[in-house]
């Protein structure tokens, strides 16, 4: 099973894509979460990535798709995955696309989280990670139960340096402008859903499971 998550910043997708993980037994592909690895390990592939991050803005497709092609190689990907974030722009979609027909494989689900905007900045600027397993949560709507620690692993929880609401709002104008034109190009493929993506986690997490399977 071989899914994409669309959607807007803050809609939820890697909450979900978590729990997928969990119940399908395939591996989440977030490209953030990727290159923010390589940003903590001080890689020349996250220096390069920061200058764009910081402002909200999207990372060449050049840089992305190296990336995201020697991940999609690796054998854990050969019972499906979960692309968090990936594509943002229909030329990624494009050569996505190109990249697995080489390997006989293609797109099965474009799950596509809507939510509206001003939503999405309340979730996005109260949310908090941990640093140590990158479990979410949120001050208000997920809070630990124990201040700034992660309720599975007692971890530090952060807030991300692009959740400040200047640079939400930028990357809410790149995802209007360039990613939104992606439900469109799936839609035309046939492998495009919609979820409504307000109300609680469990309630989005059941309307994904029932478009699975
Ligand atoms: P990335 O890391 O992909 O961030 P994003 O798309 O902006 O998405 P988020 O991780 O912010 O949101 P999410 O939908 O996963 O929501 P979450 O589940 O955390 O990208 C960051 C940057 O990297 C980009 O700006 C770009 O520079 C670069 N980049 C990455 N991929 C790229 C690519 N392919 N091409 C070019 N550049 C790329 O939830 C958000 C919050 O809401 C949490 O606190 C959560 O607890 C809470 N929440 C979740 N669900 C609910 C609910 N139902 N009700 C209430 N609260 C909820
Ligand atoms: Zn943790």
């Amino acid at each position: 099973m071989n899914i994409v998550f669309l959607g807007p910043p803050g809609a939820g997708k890697g909450t979900q894509a978590k729990r997928i993980t969990e119940k399908y037994g395939i591996p989440q592909i977030s490209t953030g979460d990727m290159f923010r690895e390589h940003l903590s390990k001080g890689t020349e592939l996250g220096k390069k990535a920061k200058e764009y991050m910081e402002k909200g803005q999207l990372v060449p497709d050049e840089i992305v798709l190296g990336m995201v092609e020697e991940r999609l190689k690796q054998p854990d990907c050969e019972k499906g995955f979960i692309l968090d974030g990936f594509p943002r722009t229909v030329p990624q979609a494009e050569a996505l696309d190109e990249m697995l027909a080489k390997w006989g494989k293609k797109i099965d689900y474009a799950i596509a989280i809507e939510v509206p905007d001003e939503e999405l900045v309340k979730r996005l600027t109260g949310r908090r990670t941990c640093k140590n397993c990158g479990m979410m949560y949120h001050i208000i709507f997920k809070p630990p139960k124990e201040d700034n620690k992660c309720d599975a692993c007692g971890g530090e929880l952060y807030q991300r340096a692009d959740d400040n609401e200047e640079t939400v709002r930028n990357r809410l104008k790149v995802y209007h402008e360039s990613t939104a034109p992606l439900i469109d190009y799936y839609e035309k493929k046939g492998v495009l859903h919609r979820i409504d993506g307000m109300g609680s986690i469990d309630e989005i997490f059941e309307r994904i499971v029932k478009v699975l399977g």
